[in-house]
């Protein structure tokens, strides 16, 4: 493996907290094969050592991007949505009443479509906090993907995947040959650029998380990490969830599974 290939993984996990073992190496390639066309490159190789020659500047950068995956849909995987609105909102609904507020963060949104289940979800459930101030902060270390997700305009197939007919029909705008998020579920989510490597200084109090699908492809340390600066933000009864092939468990985490619930977890 050549030095220069040693010094992008490196880099991409200082930079990302993504681990690129050596079994990674076709996603490496095949990553990096439209930006190396992109800059006339005429090898990967030529890839590797542009970045290493100047790790701050911009193609450093596209390149720790593009390793990220960025699948993401609507609903995804239904139980954890499911799991807000019978359980978790309850619950929020009645701890928040003094404030009449309620803040989510979700962390990781990629393309936006679990931000904007999250702002649908809560239009539907509006009647347990019809004048409550709703905030959801969405952020992604990706700014490319951040402004596909503001956007807010999806194809036929992102549209239809995750999305009941019915919810389509009250929450999606046909714009042409896109769906565009109707201006209701858009003026709930506030998108930023946000690396979770870089702690969460100013990201202020969280009343849930959801931080799905990311901390998967994190080292142990890395993700033992995060999740201590996720616990930081989060309000002392507050729950995070995570993608359902993740856990805190074995990670001598700051948080514990949520009884009876799948994906959620709390403070120890
Ligand atoms: C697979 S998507 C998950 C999207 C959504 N949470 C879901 O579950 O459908 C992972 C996202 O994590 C972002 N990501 C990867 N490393 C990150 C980091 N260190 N900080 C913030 N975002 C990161 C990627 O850019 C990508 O958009």
């Amino acid at each position: 493996m050549s030095a220069d290939v040693e010094f992008f993984r490196r880099l991409v996990l200082e930079r990302s907290g993504l681990s690129l073992g050596v079994d990674k190496d076709y996603l490496l390639h095949s990553r990096l094969t439209p930006l190396m066309r992109e800059e006339g490159l005429a090898t990967i190789d030529d890839v590797f050592s542009r970045i290493r020659a100047d790790p701050r500047g911009l193609l450093a950068q596209r390149g720790v991007d593009a390793m990220a995956t960025h699948e993401s849909f609507f609903f995804r995987d239904t139980t954890p949505f499911d799991q807000l609105r019978d359980v978790l909102l309850p619950a929020l609904v009645a701890r928040c009443a003094a404030t009449r507020s309620l803040r989510i963060w979700s962390a990781a949104c990629s393309s936006g479509q679990e931000p904007y289940s999250i702002a649908m979800l809560l239009l539907e459930e509006r009647r347990l906090m019809p004048d409550w101030k709703i905030e959801i902060v969405a952020t992604d270390m990706s700014e490319p993907i951040l402004t596909r997700a503001r956007r807010g305009r999806y194809s036929d197939f992102e549209a239809a995947r995750g999305l009941s007919e019915a919810r389509r029909t009250r929450w999606m705008r046909r714009e042409g040959s896109e769906w565009t998020v109707a201006p209701e579920v858009r003026a709930l989510v506030d998108f930023r650029a946000h690396n979770l490597m870089d702690g969460t200084a100013g990201m202020g109090r969280f009343d849930l998380i959801f931080c799905r699908n990311v901390l998967i492809y994190f080292e142990q340390s890395q993700k033992r990490w995060a999740l201590q600066r996720l616990a930081e933000v989060l309000a002392p009864e507050g729950a995070l969830v995570m993608g359902s092939a993740e856990t805190v468990v074995g990670l001598d985490s700051a948080f514990v599974p949520a009884m009876g619930l799948r994906g959620v977890f709390v403070q120890r």
